[in-house]
């Protein structure tokens, strides 16, 4: 028995040794040790995002907090807050996930972080007796990381947004802390007709559903903690996607019936950022009231301002030329033969761009093309991307950039070159998982022999649900036939079959 568990609720820690911040952040506090985790108090994405409900009251105690421990997940500006980490004493050690790119280590030893442990999957580092942290990476080429702590036998997941492959989850926690809404821009940024756009949303917020069902599972979770979202949008340009029904962006309110039916036992712990999650105070009613959005964005007033307050220079045709002759020559290999014609539309000016073949070679037509896909994107935050401010990932998660496809369907290459294009390790990583797809790992289900790992992002398909012969990634929901492995739904990418039994389906 877990010392103390017999007279504390499922899944509540020990007294004092777990406080939410709100978002995804935490301190833990045991053995002594003191760990800080994902503080996130100030605007990110182009000063888009904001922590709901408002946690800024607790930064003070943050920054005093004499931590030893700090534990980043990952680069999005939600969990890496740098004018956090800037006011941190610099002796503190830093528990960072290792990534291909290194792009964790160089940006803290860049802030002047010098003590670092740098944890691959799997790895374990026990910085007390009774106190042990293991790294859960996402094992594709996505640089996500999860937590697992372990204070002298409570084992406490801190997922945040981290898509572990499901297969390599842990099992026998006490406590999850997961997302439940999404942190992405489709399909709210797409230009969708208003139907079409609700149908996608809901289908949007039944995957994810289904994802924090499976983790809850598959981790045999005591307890879960709503948490990693949704930011609210403090910003008047961008407040409809405060819209909680007609957005991928909801409260826990709308899942919470349907969780309680789906993962009967397991406690739910809603909190407060502050609260102790051994005896948390939970959401107060007045934080969903236009009310208290409008206080929050008055005091705010400043922070989501600079934005639009700052000067800055257009982009030229030339810059622009440069900037993408740039991204496609350090990932060559990644684009091969693969061509997409893209329109650029920027504050009432238009570029057709002919992307991909012959890398470096980018064709700006007179005439506009036929394009694939349309990416509307301010000339502010396209300033922003062409001197290397933020990426095309930060920019979109901004959602002040709009997007359209014809035909309506996700292109993997096009939108890897944008999002990890600056990383060509992850754009290699990539090559690999589509190379290691035609020679990688196998498992067999229903009479068809097929890749283990998803071709989108590497999710372990032993765990997809197949019906009618049609496969389903747990993921992203992506679908393909295994009579053919042909895509059917979500992308375009091929799934790696081969029958092997009476039970195959035929084609
Ligand atoms: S990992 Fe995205 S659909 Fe499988």
């Amino acid at each position: 028995m877990r010392p103390g568990s017999d007279e504390r609720p499922a899944g509540a820690p020990a007294p004092g040794a777990i406080r939410y911040l709100g978002h995804a952040g935490f301190t833990v506090a045991h053995a002594g040790v003191s760990l800080l985790i994902d503080p996130w108090f100030h605007p990110a994405f182009l000063g888009a995002w904001f922590p709901f409900p408002d946690n800024r009251e607790l930064l003070p105690g943050v920054l005093a907090g004499g931590h030893d421990l700090l534990y980043l997940s990952h680069l999005h500006e939600d969990h890496f807050d740098e004018r956090v980490l800037d006011r941190l004493d610099r002796g503190i050690t830093v528990v960072l996930p290792r990534y291909r790119s290194k792009s964790m280590v160089k940006r803290m030893s860049a802030l002047g972080f010098r003590e670092q442990v740098v944890l691959g999957h799997r790895e374990s580092f026990t910085p007390a007796p009774g106190l042990t942290l293991t790294m859960l990476l996402d094992t594709s080429h996505k640089e996500d990381s999860g937590l697992l702590v372990d204070l002298a036998g409570f084992r406490f997941l801190d997922l945040n947004d981290c898509n572990t492959p499901l297969g390599e989850l842990p099992g026998d926690i006490d406590l999850l802390s997961a997302q439940y809404s999404g942190a992405m821009w489709y399909p709210n940024a797409y230009a969708y007709p208003e139907e079409t756009q609700r149908k996608k949303t809901a289908e949007v917020r039944s995957d994810l559903f289904d994802t924090l069902v499976r983790k809850v599972r598959l981790t045999g979770a005591r307890a879960y903690l709503p948490s990693a979202g949704p930011p609210v949008f403090l910003d008047p340009e961008l407040a409809r996607y405060n819209d909680r029904e007609e957005t991928i962006f909801p409260l826990w309110d709308a899942f919470a019936d349907d969780f309680a039916a789906a993962c009967p036992g397991v406690r739910v712990i809603e909190a407060a950022p502050g609260d102790d999650l051994s005896a948390p105070t939970g959401p107060v009613a007045h934080w969903r009231t236009d009310v208290y959005l409008s206080a929050y964005r008055d005091r705010r007033e400043a922070e989501w301002r600079a934005y639009g307050d700052r000067a800055f220079e257009p982009v030229t045709a030339n810059e622009l030329d440069a900037y993408l002759a740039r991204l496609q020559s350090w990932n060559k290999r990644f684009l091969g033969d693969w061509r997409k014609d893209v329109r650029l539309t920027s504050d009432g000016g238009s570029w057709s761009v002919r992307l991909g073949r012959i890398a470096g070679d980018i064709v700006f037509e007179e005439e506009p093309v036929d394009p694939a896909y349309t990416i509307e994107v301010p000339q502010r935050a396209l300033r922003a991307i062409v001197d290397g401010a933020v990426g095309w990932e930060e920019a979109l998660l901004s959602m002040r950039l709009g997007l359209a496809r014809d035909p309506d369907v996700f292109d993997l290459t096009l939108m890897s070159l944008l999002r990890y294009g600056e990383h060509p390790a992850q754009t290699m990583q990539m090559v690999r998982e589509r190379e290691s797809a035609a020679h990688g790992e196998s498992i067999e289900r229903c009479g068809v022999r097929m890749q283990r790992f998803c071709p989108h992002a590497g999710e372990d398909l032993s765990h997809a649900d197949i019906e009618a012969g049609v496969l389903e990634c747990p993921r992203h929901h992506w679908k393909w036939r295994l009579d053919t492995g042909e895509c059917v739904s979500g992308g375009t990418v091929p799934l790696r079959v081969e029958p092997t039994g009476p039970d195959a389906p035929s084609r």
